[in-house]
């Protein structure tokens, strides 16, 4: 078989088969395709002439048509099959080939596979690839890593099939080995805190204002053309819009309650907890979801007293108003979380990530694509070493013209019942991340009470203790393991 072949994809169901498509759609490509069963292969290539695939019988195949240096793009279920598939390429790979996993891969498997196969001279990039069906086929955001010796040869061709935001092509190298899942794993919990934030702003535009479906569609339609333009808040309103073609019914509610998921906002929460970044919009969001999956316990509980409180709504615009404001302030505060965990995650990593070339690339073809994006990318762009990005200027503003809102809805949220836990816990966290002063000196204390595990003064440098039962004198010790 020639090697015609720029670039090839392994796995073809849905992701796989648009993606390929994609990129044989784009000038300049021609696309090698490879799946385990060669029927789906075969139907991709006669459902697609217009692609001009390279369709591949046998894995040998595969590779022989690809031109040198080989580049291989898996696109396989995360786990066990993405490891027998690169052995499979790996076997067969020569120095300076490059394998791509395009899968949702968690960064530290990356970051293995990494070191394996670079051993043997290849190239192993793992690239999250983020925007559904639809994105692999008109426009994915691409976060890349490996090293800047495969980028350059998989750069032109990613840049190629990449969404565009502001004439950019939505693709950047993240950094090495895993720091592109890692990027990705990240743009996941912010997804979901994004998605929870919005459907506790649907709870209480419908419990508390009393909007239906329909009514909440229009609201968010016109959300949507201010500062929360989002691809999220534009498929919500899509989905409260539509009806059910059995009952009759607004679709939602003939969805049952319980909320799936497939593991990458577990991944971030578990990761941030190490790295001991407080995510706790994007942990709430998690949890939100594994709560309205505990149905024993829901409908046991179903009964339990609630002793709530009205939350007097009499002005329904300004209400509308108040909890529009209390979602950007919350919103804000799930990206500051997010960029907080990338920044912890590239100093444990050593990776040199750039944080405004990361929101410049989820401007587009990414599921938390938003008009904001570009507000976090200037950000950035003026202090790279920003802190928090609600000390940046415009973002400070915004929270600050919000903070009112906030409150109230929060508040109200609580009297009347309402469970809003990514809007309660993104407004505690900017409680607490303002305060001059926190009551983890209490629990200094009660560390040094039961465990002797020391404390330090604010008035004096040192490690203390202090002698909780006897003459209550301080001592000054060594620092030790406690
Ligand atoms: C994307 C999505 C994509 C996928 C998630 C959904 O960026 O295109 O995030 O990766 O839809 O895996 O995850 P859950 O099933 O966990 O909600």
């Amino acid at each position: 078989m020639a090697q015609e072949a720029n670039i090839g994809v392994v796995g073809l169901a849905v992701m796989g088969s648009n993606l390929a498509r994609n990129l044989a759609s784009r000038e300049g490509n021609k696309v090698a395709v490879y799946n385990r069963t060669f029927a789906r292969t075969e139907l991709l290539a006669t459902e697609h002439p217009e692609a001009g695939f390279i369709a591949a019988l046998t894995i040998d195949d595969f590779v022989a048509s690809l031109a040198k240096p080989r580049t291989a793009i898996i696109m396989v279920q995360a786990g066990a099959g993405t490891d027998a598939v690169i052995a499979e390429l790996a076997e067969r790979f020569e120095p300076g080939d490059i394998i791509v996993d395009g899968g949702n891969a968690l960064f530290t498997d990356t970051i293995r596979r990494e070191k394996d196969v670079r051993a043997k001279g290849i190239h192993f990039v793992g690239a999250g690839i983020s925007g559904g069906e639809e994105g692999a086929l008109k426009g994915p955001s691409i976060m890349p890593g490996g090293t800047a010796e495969s980028y350059a040869t998989l750069g032109p061709i990613l840049a190629s099939i990449a969404a565009v935001a502001e004439g950019e092509p939505c693709v950047t190298h993240v950094g090495t080995d895993g720091a592109g899942h890692f990027v990705k794993m990240i743009h996941n919990g912010i997804e979901y805190a994004d998605m929870q934030l919005i459907a506790e702003a649907y709870d209480l535009l419908r419990n508390v204002g009393g909007f239906s479906p329909a009514e909440i569609a229009g609201i968010f339609e016109q959300w949507n053309t201010g500062e929360l333009e989002s691809y999220l808040i534009e498929i919500t309103a899509e989905v409260l819009k539509q009806i059910d073609a059995a009952t009759g019914k607004p679709l939602v509610d003939v969805i049952l309650d319980e909320a799936g998921s497939k593991g990458t906002g577990v991944w971030t929460v578990q990761t941030s907890l190490n790295l001991g970044v407080p995510v706790s919009g994007i942990a709430e969001a998690v949890f939100a979801r594994s709560l309205s999956s505990q149905r024993a316990q829901r409908d046991a509980a179903n009964g339990l007293p609630a002793e709530t409180f009205a939350f007097d709504v009499p002005d329904k615009a300004a209400f509308v108003e108040e909890v529009r404001l209390a979602l950007y302030a919350s919103k804000i505060v799930a990206y500051a979380q997010g960029f907080d965990a990338i920044r912890a995650g590239a100093a444990e990593y050593n990776w040199d990530i750039n944080l405004g070339a990361v929101a410049k690339i989820w401007r587009g073809g990414c599921i938390i694509r938003a008009q904001f994006l570009n507000r976090i990318a200037e950000a950035y762009g003026k202090n790279s070493g920003l802190l928090s990005l609600l000390l940046d200027g415009y973002f400070t503003d915004a929270v600050t013209r919000s903070l009112g809102a906030w409150r109230r809805i929060v508040a109200g949220a609580s009297l009347a019942g309402i469970p809003v836990p990514a809007f309660a816990s993104s407004l505690s966290y900017y409680d607490g991340l303002r305060a001059p002063r926190l009551p983890a000196a209490v629990v200094q204390g009660q560390r040094d009470f039961f465990g002797a595990h020391t404390y330090k003064r604010i008035d004096m440098p040192g490690v203390f203790h202090t002698l909780w039962s006897g003459d209550r004198t301080e001592i000054e010790t060594t620092p030790s393991s406690h």
